[in-house]
C-alpha cells in the first residue's frame, strides 16, 4: 500500500472532517502518499485528484460539513463511468480508497469494487444512523443535539403561549433521530416510519378526557416525504379542533460543529480505516458494535438500511409523556 485516495460522499455529516484528518495523518505517519477526490465520486469521474498533506488537515476537527466537499454523484451509477473511474485509479497507481459516507456511498463502493477498483475501506457517516452492520454512524450525535436544542427553544414559546407544535426532523426512512430527539425533548408523541400511528388513533389519544396538556410537542420523522408534517398537522387539527404550529428543522440538523462523541469516534474510525488498508484488508466497513470497532462487509445494496428494531422506547415514551 503506497498511494491512497480519500473521499466523502452523500449527505455531509458533522465529524466527517475528524475522520478525514485521522485517516490522512495515520497514512502520512506510515509513509503513504494521500490524495483526495473532491465532491465524493465526482473527483474520480472528472479524473481530478488533489494531494493532501498534514497541514491540509489543520484546524478542521471542529468544523461541520466536509472540507473535501461531497455530492450524491448520479453519473457514478452508470457502469461505463465506473469502469472509467476504476481505470483512472489504476493508471494513477492508487492501491487503496477510503470512502466516508452513507448507504448510497457504500452502494457506489460495492459497484466500484465489481469493476476492479482498488482496495476499499468504508467509514459510516450519516446523521440518519441507518447503516446496517453498525450501531452508530458519524454525525448522528451532533444532529440529535442540534435538533434537541431547537426543540428546547420551541418548548419555551409553546408553553408561554399554551400552544401545540409538531416538529419534523430528518432521518430519511429511519426513525432513529426522531426517537432520540423525542425522548430527550419530552415529546408527547413520536411518529416514526417504522411504527406509524394513524390520524384516527392519534386523534383519539389527543381527545382522551384524561389529557390535561396546555401545550405539547409532537416529534415527527420526515420519512419518505419531507414536509409531510404540514399536511399531518392540518388533518389532526380538523379531526380534533386542536391547532398545531409546524416547525420543519430541515438542513439545520446537518450543520454545526461536531460533538465530542462524533469527533472521537470519527478519529478512531479514520485511524482504523487506514490501518486496515495497510494490513491488506479490502472491501470492508469500519463499524461500531457493542462499543467495539470491528470490520463488517459493506451493507447489502439490495436490502433497506437499518431501522428502529422494536417499540420499546415508544412504549416507554407513552408512559412518561403523560
Ligand atoms: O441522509 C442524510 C439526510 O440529511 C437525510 O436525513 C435527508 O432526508 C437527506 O439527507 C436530505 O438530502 P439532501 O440534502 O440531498 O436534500
Amino acid at each position: 500500500m503506497k498511494k491512497i485516495v480519500i473521499l466523502t460522499s452523500g449527505g455531509d455529516a458533522p465529524g466527517m472532517n475528524a475522520a478525514v484528518r485521522a485517516a490522512v495523518r495515520t497514512a502520512l505517519a506510515e509513509g503513504l502518499e494521500v490524495w483526495a477526490s473532491h465532491s465524493g465520486y465526482q473527483g474520480l469521474v472528472s479524473e481530478t485528484l488533489v494531494p493532501l498533506d498534514s497541514s491540509a488537515m489543520a484546524n478542521c476537527i471542529q468544523l461541520g460539513g466536509t472540507i473535501l466537499k461531497t455530492d450524491r454523484c448520479q453519473a457514478f451509477f452508470e457502469k461505463t463511468v465506473r469502469q472509467r473511474c476504476a481505470h483512472f485509479l489504476k493508471s494513477k497507481l492508487i492501491d487503496g480508497l477510503i470512502i466516508i459516507g452513507g448507504d448510497g456511498s457504500f452502494r457506489g463502493a460495492t459497484l466500484l469494487q465489481e469493476e476492479g477498483g482498488p482496495a476499499i475501506v468504508g467509514i459510516p457517516a450519516t446523521i440518519d444512523n441507518d447503516i446496517e452492520g453498525t450501531d452508530y454512524t458519524i454525525g448522528f450525535d451532533t444532529a440529535r443535539n442540534t435538533a434537541l436544542s431547537a426543540i428546547d427553544r420551541i418548548r419555551d414559546t409553546a408553553s408561554s403561549h399554551n400552544r401545540n407544535f409538531m416538529v419534523e426532523v430528518m432521518g430519511r426512512h429511519a426513525g432513529f433521530l426522531a426517537l432520540d430527539v423525542g425522548i430527550a425533548g419530552g415529546a408527547e408523541y413520536i411518529l416514526i416510519p417504522e411504527y406509524p400511528l394513524t390520524i384516527d388513533k392519534l386523534s383519539r389519544k389527543m381527545l382522551e378526557p384524561s389529557r390535561k396538556k396546555m401545550s405539547s410537542i409532537i416529534v415527527v420523522a420526515e420519512g419518505e416525504n419531507p414536509g409531510h408534517t404540514l399536511d399531518l398537522a392540518k388533518k389532526l387539527s380538523d379531526k380534533t379542533g386542536i391547532t398545531y404550529k409546524v416547525c420543519i428543522l430541515g438542513h439545520i440538523q446537518r450543520g454545526g460543529s461536531p460533538s465530542a462523541l462524533d469527533r472521537k469516534l470519527a478519529s478512531l474510525m479514520g485511524h482504523t480505516a487506514t490501518k486496515m488498508l495497510i494490513n491488506g484488508i479490502m472491501n470492508k466497513m469500519v463499524a461500531l458494535q457493542h462499543d467495539q470497532l470491528i470490520l463488517v462487509d459493506f451493507p447489502d445494496p439490495q436490502q433497506p438500511g437499518r431501522r428502529v428494531p422494536d417499540k420499546t422506547l415508544l412504549d416507554l415514551n407513552d408512559i412518561i409523556c403523560k
